[in-house]
């Protein structure tokens, strides 16, 4: 049996056997809905139902719900038998903390039987589902961003930054302002973020950003209620916000700033081959008008080179750049498996969780 590679993002989680080359087979929402049963069973109310986010910002926050939702990956979606389990590899975003890793090892061995357990950075995988090595990552996924330089496989760990802001941060301020353009129409957040994933955009730089105060096309949308709402400028404030985060209140640079000064931490004899190959992953970066954007930027920096960016290879899904750590994972576990480098149930049984920092690195 191969492999199932996994990667649980904050809002999407990817699923599926090991098949270099191509998309996911499954892809759906981390959130799980938990419904609480109350003792008096005669009341039609008695059933109230909470959302849980197993995943918040790249990291596992809630373990009982991580496992029930792995359960259902695993069993229902992907048709693994109780008593015949497979391997599993892991896609791990940036800095996870040792105690993390270890609990989901455990987990994997004690509650799930797995044969052998793999775990590999995100940004080490989006970089081989493009065939290379080394080269830089920008993940601007749902909970988070990720700047990290690769070398030969090994991320740059001190000159890597982690941002704890993401897509669900833009939709909320999509949110906020749609409600001051829109005061009469109450809109649901779920339906706030699908408008953001249709009409958002980045202007092709500051100036064309300004221009969009004095003119900006209208566009109207019926939300599935019936309510009718106007977007106009609030679609690119939402782009902006990844280039001048002050919009978002935060003081710091824009992205392409921050992937300058990430790659200049780095040692001299490693800018160019970093520079060279940048690669933008996850879901916020296919926003419309996102990569022009970034390239444009990135071609008024003042670096002696000035970034590129990777263009993923032809043969690849379309989908790439939002799947691309499940891919680089599927082209993994084609080595770690048959190469015996993962971590056996014997291992685990004689090391205990620990083993994870030592095989997985
Ligand atoms: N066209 C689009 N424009 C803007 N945002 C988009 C678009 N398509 C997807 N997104 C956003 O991308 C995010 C999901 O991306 P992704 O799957 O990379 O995140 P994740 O892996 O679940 O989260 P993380 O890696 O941060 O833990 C969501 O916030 C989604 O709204
Ligand atoms: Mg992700």
């Amino acid at each position: 049996m191969e492999a199932v590679v996994i990667d649980a993002g904050s809002k999407l989680l990817k699923a599926g056997f090991a098949a270099p080359d191509q998309d996911p087979a499954l892809v759906m929402p981390t959130r799980m809905k938990r419904v609480v049963e109350d003792v008096d069973m005669a009341d039609a109310s008695a059933f109230e139902e909470f959302t849980v986010d197993p995943v918040a910002r790249g990291f596992v926050k809630d373990w009982d719900a991580m496992e029930g939702l792995l359960h259902h990956v695993l069993y229902a979606c992907l048709g693994w038998e109780i008593g015949e389990e497979g391997q599993v590899l892991f896609t791990e975003p940036l800095s996870t903390p040792k105690a993390v890793r270890e609990q989901l090892v455990q987990m994997m061995f004690e509650n799930f039987n797995v044969s052998g357990f793999y775990a590999s950075e995100q940004a080490v995988l989006s970089l081989y589902a493009v065939g290379r090595i080394s080269g830089c990552t920008v993940d601007i996924g749902h909970g988070k961003i990720d700047i990290a330089p690769v070398s030969e496989g090994a991320v740059h760990h001190i000159a890597s930054k982690r941002f704890g802001i993401g897509g669900v941060d833009l939709t909320e301020l999509l949110a906020q302002h749609l409600q001051r353009s829109n005061p009469l129409v109450n809109i649901d957040i779920s339906e706030v973020e699908k408008l953001k994933e249709r009409y958002a955009c980045c202007a092709e730089d500051e100036t064309a950003y300004e221009e969009t105060q004095n003119s900006c096309k209208k566009e109207t949308h019926t939300l599935p209620d019936g309510q009718v709402i106007t977007i106009e400028r609030e679609r690119y404030i939402v782009g902006e916000a990844l280039f001048q985060p002050s919009i978002l209140g935060l003081e710091e640079y824009g992205i392409v700033e921050q992937l300058v000064r990430c790659i200049s931490s780095v040692s001299s004899e490693n800018h160019r081959q970093l520079f060279e190959n940048v690669m933008l992953c996850g879901g916020t970066t296919s926003m419309s008008g996102f990569e022009e954007r970034f390239q444009n930027e990135a071609n008024l920096c003042c670096s002696s080179i000035r970034p590129s960016l990777v263009k993923p290879p032809e043969y690849m899904p379309e989908n790439l750049p939002k799947n691309s750590a499940w891919m680089g994972g599927a082209i993994l576990a084609k080595v770690v498996f048959p190469q015996n480098q993962h971590i056996t149930k014997a291992d685990y049984d004689e090391m205990g969780p620990a083993i994870v920092h030592k095989k997985c690195f």
